[in-house]
This record gives C-alpha cells, sequence and structure tokens, in this order.
C-alpha cells in the first residue's frame, strides 16, 4: 500500500493523545475506538419540548459501548507500566471492553461479574475475547469492593473507572461532542451506574470550555433506575434491583463525581422506572432505528419524564446511548412478541401470507 492510500489512524490515542496522560513510551493501542456518531433524533424530539435532541451513539464503539473510550488509556498506561494482567469487577461492559483490550495487547485478564446478572451478549464477549471469568456470588459492589483488594495485593492492574486513566479516556467523548456541535449543548443526559462515565463527561466539558473548544458547559442529566437509585436516596441500595442490569449498583465508586457534577453544572440526578426505561428503550428502536440495552435508554426515559412533567423548556440536548442492544437479547425478546408469518419459498406463498 502506497502512503498516500494508507488509511489515517483511528483511535483515541492517537485522536486525542494531547489531552491525555501519554508519554513516548505509551503504546498506541487501538481496536478504532471513540469517534462515534452524534445523530439528530428524528421522532423522539418532537415528543420532548426540547429543540433539539441528539444522540452520541456510544455503542458504536468496538466492543459495543462507551468502555472502550476509557479502557484503550486503562490498558495502554498498564502495558507501559509493565502490567501482565488486569482485572476489573463489571456488570458486564467494562468486562468485555476490558478482555478485548487485553487479548489485542497480550495480556491476561480476569472479571468478576455479580452471577446471573450480566447480559447474555456480554458474557459472550468476554468468553470470546479469552478471560479468566469469575462469578461472584454476590453483587456489582461486593464484586468491585474484592477486586480492589485483590488488585492491592496481587501484581494485576486494575481498570474499573476508580483507575484515573478510564476517567480520562471516557472524558473524549465530551470533546467529540463540543467538536461535533460547535459547542456544548445545554444539557447531557446519561445514564449512571457506577458514576464514571457522568463524572468523566463532566471532566471534559470543564477543560473544553477552559481552553475555547466551548463558550459554555451543560448542565449535567444523571439518569438511575428507581430500584438502584443511592445518589437520588442518599445512601447506599443494599439490594439493588432493575431490569437495567449495567446499572444495577448500589453504591457507586465516583458517587462525589457524580454529585459534583450535578451541582456545579446545575443539573440533577434523579430516578426512572423499569417502565419508563423500557418505555425509552421501544421508543428509540421503533422511532428511531436504535437498538440499545436497557440502560442507555435510562437518558432518553430521563428526558420524556421531565417533560411530561414541564420541567423542559427548548434548549439542545445530548443523550448518551452507551451500549448496543445485542448485548442483552433475552430482554429484547421479552419485550415484543415477534410479527412472524410462516409462508412456502415461493412468490404465491408469500402473497399469500401476507394478504396480498
Ligand atoms: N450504560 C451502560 C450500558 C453501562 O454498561 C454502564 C456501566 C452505564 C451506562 C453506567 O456508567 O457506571 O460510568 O455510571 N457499566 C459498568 C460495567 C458498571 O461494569 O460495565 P457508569
Amino acid at each position: 500500500m502506497t502512503a498516500a492510500s494508507a488509511p489515517a489512524q483511528r483511535g483515541v490515542l492517537h485522536r486525542w493523545g494531547a489531552v491525555l496522560p501519554l508519554t513516548p513510551a505509551t503504546p498506541l493501542i487501538s481496536l478504532g475506538e471513540g469517534d462515534t456518531p452524534l445523530v439528530r433524533s428524528a421522532r423522539i424530539e418532537a415528543l420532548t419540548g426540547l429543540d433539539e435532541l441528539w444522540f452520541k451513539l456510544e455503542m458504536c464503539n468496538p466492543t459495543g459501548s462507551f468502555k472502550d473510550r476509557g479502557m484503550v488509556v486503562a490498558v495502554a498506561k498498564a502495558v507501559e507500566a509493565g502490567a501482565r494482567a488486569i482485572m476489573c469487577a463489571s456488570t458486564g461492559n467494562t468486562s468485555a471492553s476490558a478482555a478485548a483490550y487485553a487479548a489485542r495487547s497480550g495480556l491476561e485478564s480476569f472479571v468478576l461479574v455479580p452471577g446471573g446478572n450480566v447480559a447474555a451478549g456480554k458474557l459472550a464477549q468476554a468468553i470470546a475475547f479469552g478471560t479468566r471469568l469469575i462469578e461472584v456470588d454476590g453483587n456489582f459492589d461486593e464484586a468491585l469492593q474484592a477486586a480492589r483488594e485483590l488488585t492491592s495485593r496481587h501484581p494485576v492492574a486494575l481498570v474499573n473507572s476508580v483507575n484515573p486513566h478510564r476517567i480520562e479516556g471516557q472524558k473524549t467523548a465530551a470533546y467529540e461532542v463540543c467538536e461535533a456541535l460547535g459547542d456544548a449543548p445545554d444539557v447531557l443526559a446519561i445514564p449512571v451506574g457506577n458514576a464514571g462515565n457522568i463524572t468523566a463527561y463532566w471532566k471534559g466539558f470543564g477543560e473544553c470550555a477552559e481552553v475555547g473548544r466551548s463558550s459554555t458547559h451543560p448542565r449535567m442529566f444523571g439518569f438511575q433506575a428507581a430500584g438502584a437509585a443511592p445518589i437520588v436516596l442518599g445512601v447506599p441500595v443494599e439490594h439493588p434491583q432493575t431490569v437495567a442490569s449495567a446499572i444495577r449498583i448500589g453504591k457507586p465508586a465516583s458517587w462525589a463525581g457524580a454529585t459534583a457534577a450535578r451541582d456545579e453544572s446545575g443539573g440533577l440526578i434523579e430516578a426512572v422506572t423499569d417502565d419508563e426505561i423500557l418505555e425509552a428503550y421501544r421508543l428509540l428502536a421503533g422511532k428511531e432505528g436504535i437498538f440499545c440495552e436497557p440502560a442507555s435508554a435510562a437518558s432518553v426515559a430521563g428526558l420524556l419524564k421531565l417533560s411530561r412533567e414541564g420541567r423542559l423548556r427548548g434548549g439542545r440536548a445530548v443523550a448518551v446511548i452507551t451500549g448496543n442492544g445485542l448485548k442483552d437479547p433475552d430482554t429484547a425478546v421479552s419485550q415484543y412478541k415477534p410479527d412472524v408469518t410462516r409462508a412456502p419459498a415461493t412468490v404465491a406463498g408469500v402473497e399469500r401470507a401476507l394478504g396480498w
């Protein structure tokens, strides 16, 4: 291939290296993460009272979630530091991403997941990438506590979002939003689980305003599932429950980061019920062509709830669509009665079946 026809280098480390903690010794690994589409809502916008609603399609990252943006930085820095293995606790997406970047970099990976509560596609990914999968008899919060202690005792790098390199990588989504819109939006709507992502976006928007990439910053609107809403309640939830298994978290590690984002931005963190999440999940697929996972629909469910309560008046909002619907086929199947008709494999047979 000649130099002229060589494709441009892609990925978060190439694109955003100048605002990341890289050194000449950091390996510039990539699976092509970042640079995800920002698409305008076709139909839900009209239901919200917003002037503009945009979706940041983080589900388009290589392993199907926003986690890749931070994981590529965390894994590159682990390699730079001489690590041979990485570990995380996860509700599924972090483990899929960690396992992928470990495979890519020749590292061993260990993931702790809450037994029986991880969507099938995410487990399939972790297994395919060759991770050592440990299903713990407990919830995410307990798994994270174990992972923190294990990595302090053994020569294994922790790649949960308590690792600051994860936050650095994830903040690049805010840079992309400002670049695509020419400024920060008025509102950034985002699901909140362990609260790393809302913390990362707020850091990114702060930096963009500081260096003149934006003239303002958005109000940060975080949404938790009603059965797993510790930040809304102000106390940890011992037994979190929600259909949105990705955000089934009762004691978020970045709690303080989330409340800072909320308070400094004049935003809010509120709860949406599983019914509201699933309504938004079906609307996104049926009215926008966006098949996301239930946790991702929490951002849109939250905007629809605020709109119903008369609390959204105009402005431009971006909703972060954090993960791909293919990861959780069981929820998808349970939400729909498939409209399937059997027919012989002939023109006449299909016409008859369709009543044409
Ligand atoms: N959306 C999806 C699809 C997620 O997987 C997560 C978190 C969130 C939203 C919430 O982001 O934790 O930064 O507030 N998933 C983690 C995991 C916990 O293990 O995959 P957060």
